[in-house]
This record gives structure tokens, sequence and C-alpha cells, in this order.
């Protein structure tokens, strides 16, 4: 039985993600969905609403759980009897992931098998998701209709309090 890992901070889980989580289902026994609970100071969701929002989309794959990390994601494999890391590629990861998957295979042997994201998603980012929404932008076409609603709410509370700051 071979259980991979998807990992990330998922700030929110984009449609991108979302594929990416589904392709790995197709190819292994067994997934855990993995949120990085480090915090960045422009974290627009908890990593305990991220694991929500994700366990809700996720459901639809019987072989798919979510769950949350914190330290070395090769310590959370050897815990979780993970065989294979899985992420996304895009142009743009390649050096810095590519150095993640070799640094990850030396410490512990875990390999990391990446799939090409799916070309309408290749520009899709969490971070430039938050940017743009944060702006005010229309980022409905990039996330999961419930995620979308999630995140045009935290974005109008954000800035409403924002409004309200001096
Ligand atoms: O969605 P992200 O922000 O690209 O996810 C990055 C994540 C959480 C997968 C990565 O930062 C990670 O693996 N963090 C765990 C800490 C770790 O193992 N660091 C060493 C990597 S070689």
């Amino acid at each position: 039985m071979t259980r991979a890992v998807c990992p990330g901070s998922f700030d929110p889980a984009t449609h991108g993600h979302l594929d990416v989580i589904e392709r790995t289902a197709r190819v292994v026994d067994g997934v855990v969905v993995a949120v990085g609970t480090n915090m960045s100071k422009n974290a627009l969701f908890t990593p305990d609403e991220r694991v929500g929002m994700l366990m809700e989309e996720c459901a639809q794959w019987s072989n798919v759980e979510v769950t949350l990390f914190d330290g070395l994601l090769v310590d959370f494999c050897a815990a979780h009897g993970i065989d294979i890391i899985s992420k996304g590629l895009r142009a743009t990861d390649f050096g810095y992931e590519l150095q993640m998957a070799q640094m990850n295979r030396k410490l512990t042997g875990v390999d990391t098998m990446f799939l090409p994201t799916a070309p309408q998603w290749a520009f899709v980012s969490s971070s430039l998701v938050r940017e743009v929404a944060m702006l005010g932008g229309d980022v409905t076409a990039f996330l999961p209709a419930k995620i979308a609603a999630q995140t045009m709410a935290r974005v109008a509370s954000r800035n409403a309090g924002a409004a309200t700051d001096v």
C-alpha cells in the first residue's frame, strides 16, 4: 500500500492544489494532505481553518485525508508511514522544489514525485490570489466556490478592520 503526502500552506487552497491532490489520489493508495502550521505574517486563514476547508473539498475522494503538520516534512513522513512526497510543479518553482526534494531524499531517503501543474492553473499561486483579493480583484476563477466565498469574506473583514485602524 503506497501512501503519499501532498504538503503545503494552502492559504488558501486553489484549483491547482486540488488538481494535484486528485491526480495523486489516482496513482497511490492513500494521500495525506498536510497543512503546514508555520504562520506567515500575511496569512489569511489559520491552519485549522485551512484543514477544515480542505477536508470539505477532499471529502469527494475516499482515499484522501487532511491533517496539520509542523517540524520537518521528512519526520512527518516517517511518523505517518508515507512513502512519497507529491508536489505540483510550475516552471517558476523548479529550482527551489528540486533543492527541497534532494534535501529531503538526503535526510531520510524519502523521494518526491512532481506532477506538472495543469496548464490552466500554471500562473495561479496562493500568494498571488491573496494579493489580488486584498486589492479588490476577483479571484473566484482560481478557487473552489466555497473557498472563494470564504476568501472574499475574510478579505472584506480584514479591509474593514484596516479602514477603522488609525
Ligand atoms: O505551499 P508552500 O508554502 O509552498 O509549502 C511549503 C512546505 C510547507 C511544503 C515546505 O515549506 C515544507 O516542506 N516545510 C516543512 C519544513 C521542512 O521540512 N523544511 C525542509 C525542507 S527541505
